[in-house]
């Protein structure tokens, strides 16, 4: 096999005689249809979220449900647990106060991002637009969120903790 030397140029150039510097040129046209394409795709996206979550409404949850032992979640922490027929719609649990439970939704009402307990703001944060919602009542604090967080009601009882519907 022969080799070429290494200080030539490499004889497929002289076939294909494209300049470098043309082949990586993106033009400003071609650069703003690239940006109109990537943004027609991202809004097609989050029109298909929406509408697949006003299609597919949250199933409603049976009776009550274990989630953890009271001594495995400590004041001020979260734990997530699924709920549902199949075990796969996320929500947390937040220990407020020694007393006080809280079961939430894990989706953010606004792109169902994950959100997740904040133990220093005493509050749950969605980290993909700063949406902020109160820990206490899942009512919107702040940010682009539209609803407040879907609860669920907390039961404690001989050391554990359940979930169930709320009356409301
Ligand atoms: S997805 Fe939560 S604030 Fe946008």
């Amino acid at each position: 096999m022969a080799h070429e030397d290494p200080g030539k140029e490499p004889s497929w150039k002289a076939d294909f005689p494209i300049e470098s510097k043309r082949a990586t040129h993106v033009s400003r046209r071609e650069f703003a249809k690239f940006l109109g394409l990537l943004s027609g795709a991202f809004a097609v996206s989050n029109g298909f979220i929406v509408l697949r979550a006003m299609a597919f409404p949250p199933e409603k949850l049976e009776g009550e449900q274990f989630v953890a032992n009271v001594e495995d979640v400590p004041v001020g922490e979260m734990f997530q647990f699924e709920v549902g027929e199949e075990k796969i719609i996320p929500y947390i649990l937040i220990h407020l106060e020694e007393d006080q439970w809280r079961a939430f939704a894990q989706k953010c009402t606004h792109l169902t991002c994950a959100v997740r307990y904040s133990k220093e703001e005493k509050k749950i944060e969605c980290p993909c637009h700063n949406g902020w919602f109160s820990a206490d009542t899942g009512a919107v604090l702040q940010g682009p969120p539209p609803r407040p967080l879907p609860q669920l009601e907390v039961v404690v009882r001989d050391g554990k903790v359940y979930v169930k519907e709320g009356e409301s």
